[in-house]
């Protein structure tokens, strides 16, 4: 029995990452692809999200994109991480098909509609869609079985020192997921930060076709990053640990705890409030990750990619 999934993304290197693998891994039903405005602008992450699912001979699966812009603020991206286009790296090359007519929110009520099973909707980018879907789609909240969303921090931020990115994008978004009342787990940087793929792992899957040596090309590109920016070793897979913690639940490990959003402070905007010793009254609301295991996830991710050709 594999997993239906909604993955709503801004590819961007890690997100193209967790789409490959949710391609990859028998575990996994990959519904559904939508794109939010984040990493960089909403034309280029569809357009890389389209690129990703030819890459790997899913042209069959749906991309609706969504939101350009958060909520109530300005889009601000990370181009200087990912490049302009959001996959600095490979090669750019045209998709073979242009994204849906429907919007992000009207796939994912198609999706969640004709399902037999409820479904998982993964957010690996500023949370605008799902909000947006949550509020849109009130009679069909029984039909998302949970959100498994990668962003927060229960300690420091990473766009901030206090907010991790996709939070910090859409904080006024990110608030009205984390109060829906739906089955929620976080995957802050606590967790993903010790999910790192280095310059050997590139290698490794250079020669394995043409899926690897797009990995490996993006690989070059975002390891490179890391090191010359922070000074590490390699480059964290944020995006792909939602996909794995699917695949294998017993990789990441979770306390459940309240989460709240920063709105208000200009130094904490969209911190993730996250009550972790229970020092409040204020009721646990999502599962959220501390840790992983480093090894398994790198083994699975490995595994699955190179089965790409
Ligand atoms: C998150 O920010 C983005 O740059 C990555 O794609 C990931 O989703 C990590 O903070
Ligand atoms: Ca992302």
């Amino acid at each position: 029995m594999s997993i239906p999934v909604i993955l709503d993304c801004d590819p961007g290197h890690d997100d193209a990452l967790a789409i490959m693998l949710a391609v990859a891994d028998p575990a996994i039903d990959l519904r559904a692809v939508t794109t939010v405005a984040g990493n960089v602008t909403l034309e280029n992450t569809t357009t890389n999200a389209l690129r990703v699912l030819d890459m790997v001979g899913r042209p069959d699966i749906p991309v609706a994109a969504g939101a350009d812009r958060p909520r109530a603020r300005a889009l601000s991206t990370a181009a200087s991480m990912h490049g302009e286009g959001g996959l600095a790296g490979p090669l750019p090359v045209e998709p073979s098909r242009g994204p849906s007519s429907l919007t992000a929110v009207e796939l994912i009520g198609q999706v969640l509609t004709e399902a037999s099973e409820p479904v998982t909707l993964v957010v690996t980018g500023p949370q605008t869609n799902a909000a947006a879907a949550i509020e849109a789609l009130p009679h069909l909240r029984h039909r998302i079985a949970r959100i498994v969303f990668m962003g927060g921090a229960v300690n420091l931020g990473n766009w901030t020192p206090a907010a991790e990115f996709n939070i910090w994008v859409d904080p006024e978004a990110a608030d009205v997921v984390l109060r829906s009342g739906l089955d929620l787990t976080m995957i802050g940087l606590e967790v993903t930060h010790q999910a790192w793929l280095t310059d050997k792992h590139a290698d490794a899957v250079r020669g394995k076709g043409d899926c690897g040596l797009f990995v490996a090309e993006l690989l070059d590109h975002f390891v490179g990053f890391h090191q010359e920016r922070f000074g590490w070793e390699g480059a964290p897979i944020h995006d792909a640990v939602t996909i794995a913690h699917l695949i294998d639940p017993t990789l990441v490990t979770t306390v459940f705890a309240n989460v709240e959003i920063e709105l208000g402070s200009e130094l904490c905007v969209g911190r993730t409030v996250v009550d972790r010793w229970r020092v409040t009254e204020r009721t646990p609301n999502c599962h959220v990750g501390l840790g992983i295991d480093r090894d398994r996830f790198v083994t699975l991710l490995m595994d699955r990619l190179v089965t790409l050709t």
